[in-house]
């Protein structure tokens, strides 16, 4: 199996994410915070290192205010939770329905107002279309760093600004970009950001997290044990605690710092500019092949590692079935849980055959891609 499915979840991971969960799991797997014996304080231990880890790469200054979620999803519904009624929030037409299924619902059941900033047809957006629609009621700038769907990635410096300029919370969907591009929260002026674990920071399923800024206080989603102020029948109000109830998934955030520590070593900077490589490469010979529409751009600037294209009248999921059971490639087709996003794109109708890149894939894998891809077009004919 030749797998150009990272978007979704990376596979594989770095061998020292496999060693490390194992060794947790075998070795001290207590609960973290839970007891005073040797080995719930030797877990708790490595959930800081892990919560340590994960701050410095987005130069988050408290590792306290990074709470740790099953994935993305959970992080954005909880940072939701910061809205009251009458609150403005602007948003992007190339979010995920992590985002935008969230915000419609408290339109719909809690009356915020809500904006959605159009993208052009390769969902790039115009920071001056956010500061246009900032008014007195504006609480919160939404912006996905990069679309799941064809990697375009957005302008949150400027957005940053003007978040700030406005004084508005700038919460960032970190679910794709994060452990490929630079991502500073101060740099940004990011408020609050969600992240996946499983996708390109090399973690495993069922980790995430979410950044929340000093100042911004959330109603928690959940209340319940926290191993702190037990005496307190009140969810205690400091952080992580008011927002992390219940045991951990110890094993899985040891795997997510073993993660960012292989990226780390390895050098972010290096798997950028690697992806982008196998992402020219994709794009160059997807250019040759008859038929093909291409949704993304090439330039490393613009893409964070996804390449969305379509066979010119063929369904996106008959494309990728067939790799799939001719050819052993796996890719991901449709609507990538992304409506208004393939709307901005014109792809509503078809979705989209979505190839993204890992830092484990090889040139090679991407010229069996490559002539797989022509040998579907020469069949077309
Ligand atoms: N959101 C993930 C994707 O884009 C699952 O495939």
């Amino acid at each position: 199996m030749i797998y150009f499915d990272n978007a979704a979840t990376s596979y594989p991971k770095p061998e020292n994410v496999y060693q490390e969960m194992m060794r947790c799991i075998k070795e001290y797997c207590a609960n973290p915070g839970r007891g005073g014996h040797e080995l719930s304080i030797r877990a708790g231990r490595a959930v800081m290192e892990a919560r340590e880890v994960i701050a410095e790469f987005f130069n988050i200054k408290d590792p306290m205010r990074l709470i740790f979620t099953k994935n993305a999803t959970e992080a954005l519904n909880i940072g939701f939770r910061v809205l009251n009624e009458g609150d403005h929030v602007i948003t992007t037409s190339m979010e995920h329905n992590s985002v935008i299924r969230p915000l419609k619902t408290l339109e719909r059941d809690m009356g915020i107002e809500l904006t959605i900033v159009q993208g052009n047809e390769f969902g790039e957006v115009n920071p001056k279309d956010f500061e246009k629609n900032i008014k007195g009621n504006t609480r919160m700038i939404v912006c996905t760093l990069s679309s799941n769907v064809n990697g375009i990635i957005m302008p949150i410096k400027e957005i940053g600004d003007i978040a700030k300029k406005y004084d508005v919370i700038f919460f960032v969907d970190a679910s794709q970009g994060a452990g490929t591009l630079e991502l500073d929260v101060e740099y940004n002026n990011i408020d609050m950001m969600a992240f996946p674990g499983h996708k390109s920071l090399l973690g495993p399923q069922g980790t995430g997290g979410l950044y929340v800024a000093e100042g911004i206080e959330i109603r928690p989603i959940m209340q319940g044990g926290t191993g702190s102020s037990s005496e307190n029948l009140f969810q205690p109000e400091i952080l992580p605690d008011a927002l992390e109830s219940g045991t951990l998934n110890t094993p899985g955030i040891v795997g997510l710092g073993q993660g960012i520590s292989f990226i780390n070593s390895f050098g972010l900077e290096n798997i950028r500019k690697y992806k982008s490589l196998l992402i020219e490469q994709i794009y160059d010979g997807l250019s040759n092949i008859n038929g093909v529409i291409i949704y993304s751009k090439k330039e490393p600037s613009d893409n964070s590692g996804i390449i969305a294209f379509n066979f010119e009248g063929v369904e996106s999921t008959e494309v990728s079935y067939v790799l799939d059971k001719a050819y052993g490639i796996a890719t991901r087709a449709g609507l990538h849980c992304a409506p208004l996003a393939h709307k901005t794109l014109g792809t509503l109708k078809s979705g989209t055959v979505r190839i993204s890149v890992g830092c484990f894939n090889t040139k090679d894998e991407v010229d069996v891609l490559l002539k797989a891809l022509k040998e579907i077009s020469d069949n077309l004919k």
